[in-house]
């Protein structure tokens, strides 16, 4: 397989230079703006609105130690436990500390979370694997949409500067007089709203802040909407970085159900909704959860997507492809703890106060992504990396609920306050040698197959088989893909155009093909990575994986220990 050094575009003919650029605009990267702007210049860079990503959708809320009789070691302990022996205790134990301190931040902001009925303390609740309620919500399940409104509001009061519809390409390379390699900004590709080429220009920084989410769209059935296509895992990629644990997908567990052609983003039914008392039944009529863990249907999402999907292949009923959530306890409650799940269940005919909710577990969270410390620092001098592009070692092989609008918020205004403090030095872009228009590009037509791959056999559960036939058609895709120049040499080459679609389509065949390698290499079940074949966690696999871009445009993965 041989995957693209860089993103195809025409030559930059603008200029623009900042001290920061952070490259998406949810919570990770709006916090980081918001904690550099007093003091520095910062361009946040979003390839659509501001809102577009995948906070505005999130449901659960933020988990946060509030309650006098929950402790943070409950709240270490829990995201250990879910993280399966691959999570960093001390960046765990750092994350939870600050966590009551980002929650009362966003509400010092502005943010409204919803108060327990008839009283005024803040209502927490649970969601599968917390020990305790410690979930902080707004609007019953629009919790997300309200950080983002939050920090939408903040940032741009604060002075905070947004460059919409721009797509970033590619990190730009320079080199100190160390001799050191370091990010000093970015090639961006500035688009019309339906995602069509208008120029391409160069951001130039002395920190390029990449908060760019995770890569949902990768896979044919996400709860994560269109926007979020891998974009920063892919740009690491093709800077030369590794990215870790790329494999560890978090499937959620109940994501609606409408019908098996249903594709893209679908609706969420939150873990809270289970947290409230729905229980889990197949199409038999039987308790899915029962007897498989002893939280039953408020275990870890990883056992409970995986127990779900079992349970699927097992066609009770003859219902092979989903099982049902029964809520119908909550009777007319459920409609104002939640709205938006009550929205997307009307418009599928169904009332969730006496109607079960068909529900099928679908590609929501990304634990890996670009190694970073909490802080966003990662192993190329300027370059920083927050939220879910990340990965900080608080999810290990699969990220505790709601730990991660939290981690967003405490990584995003940290680093944003660190380079408030000090830059790095200012270093001239390397001469590049090579023409950008040379790299190939998907062809859009494409980009359903690659999805259509991995939802099929890179899904919940996984075997060498199923693997080793999606590398083969990835690979056979990748063979196909492409040239963006127009020589005239080949009559039947295929030509693509560099667009919003053809640069996310390569971003996310790049991202599929990593996820697919180390897949492949980890042989064994931990976490939210389940193999048939190895369906046990192995002592020896107690380590991690770290996927990169040869300049051959091959993927090399090579294994460290956990420490
Ligand atoms: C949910 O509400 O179930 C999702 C929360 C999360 O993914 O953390």
């Amino acid at each position: 397989m041989s995957l693209p050094r860089r993103l195809a575009a025409p030559p930059a003919t603008w200029e623009r230079d900042v001290d920061v650029v952070v490259l998406g605009s949810g919570a990770a990267g709006l916090s980081a703006a918001l904690a550099v702007r007093p003091v520095r210049s910062v361009l946040v860079v979003t390839k659509d609105i501001l809102s577009a990503g995948s906070t505005q959708w999130a449901q659960g809320g933020l988990a946060g130690v509030l309650d006098p009789s929950d402790t943070i070691e409950n709240h270490v302990r829990d995201t250990l436990e879910a993280g399966a022996g691959l999570c960093d205790e001390d960046v765990v134990r750092e994350l939870v500390t600050e966590a009551p301190k980002s929650i009362r931040y966003l509400m010092r902001l502005g943010a409204a979370f919803d108060p327990e009925q008839g009283g005024t303390d803040i209502a927490l609740t649970r969601e599968g694997g917390h020990s305790h309620n410690r979930i902080v919500h707004s609007g019953g399940d629009r919790s997300g949409a309200e950080v983002q409104r939050t920090l939408d509001e903040s940032a741009i009061g604060a002075g905070v500067d947004v460059l919409g519809h721009a797509f970033a390409l590619d990190l730009l390379l320079g080199t100190g007089a160390d001799g050191e390699r370091q990010a000093v900004g970015v090639r961006i590709g500035k688009t019309d709203e339906h995602g069509v080429l208008v120029s391409v220009g160069v951001v130039t920084a002395r920190a390029v802040v990449i908060a760019s989410g995770g890569y949902g769209q990768v896979f044919a059935s996400t709860s994560n909407p269109p926007a979020v296509t891998g974009d920063g895992v892919a740009m690491a990629l093709r800077a030369g970085l590794p990215v870790t644990d790329v494999e560890f997908v978090q499937f959620h567990p109940t994501v609606m159900w409408r019908g098996p052609d249903a594709v893209g983003q679908q609706a969420l039914v939150s873990e809270a909704v289970r947290g409230e008392g729905a229980i889990l039944y197949d199409g038999a009529g039987d308790r899915v959860m029962l007897g498989v863990h002893p939280l039953e249907d408020l275990a870890p999402r990883d056992v409970v997507a995986a127990a779900i999907s079992r349970r699927m292949a097992e066609a009770p009923g003859g219902v092979d492809d989903h099982v049902y959530l029964d809520a119908t306890h909550m009777g007319e409650r459920f409609h104002e703890r939640f709205p938006s799940i009550t929205e997307a269940c009307r418009e599928i005919g169904l009332d969730p106060a006496i109607d079960r909710i068909p529900v099928a577990p679908a590609a929501h969270y990304a634990c890996g992504g670009i190694r970073a410390g909490l802080d966003g620092s990662t192993s190329l001098r300027g370059l920083y990396a927050v939220g879910e592009v990340s990965a900080t070692g608080v999810h290990g092989a699969n990220r505790l609920a709601s730990n991660s609008l939290t981690e967003s918020v405490v990584a995003g205004t940290r680093v944003g306050r660190d380079l408030a403090w000090e830059l790095p030095d200012r270093v001239p872009i390397d001469i590049e040698i090579d023409d950008p228009m040379d790299h190939r590009l998907l062809d859009p037509a494409r980009l359903r197959e690659v999805r259509a791959v991995m939802s099929r056999h890179v899904g919940v559960l996984r075997d060498e088989m199923s693997l080793s036939s999606a590398a083969g058609a990835l690979g056979s895709i990748a063979h196909g893909m492409g040239s963006a120049k127009r020589t005239g040499a080949i009559d039947d080459e295929v030509r693509v155009e560099p667009s919003r679609r053809t640069w996310e389509g390569t971003n996310i065949l790049t991202v599929a093909s990593a996820v697919v390698a180390a897949a492949r290499t980890r042989h064994e079940s931990r976490g939210c990575h389940r193999r048939s074949d190895f369906p046990e966690p192995r002592a020896e696999w107690l380590r991690h994986l770290d996927v990169t871009l040869a300049a051959d445009g091959a993927l090399d993965v090579s294994d460290r220990p956990h420490t």
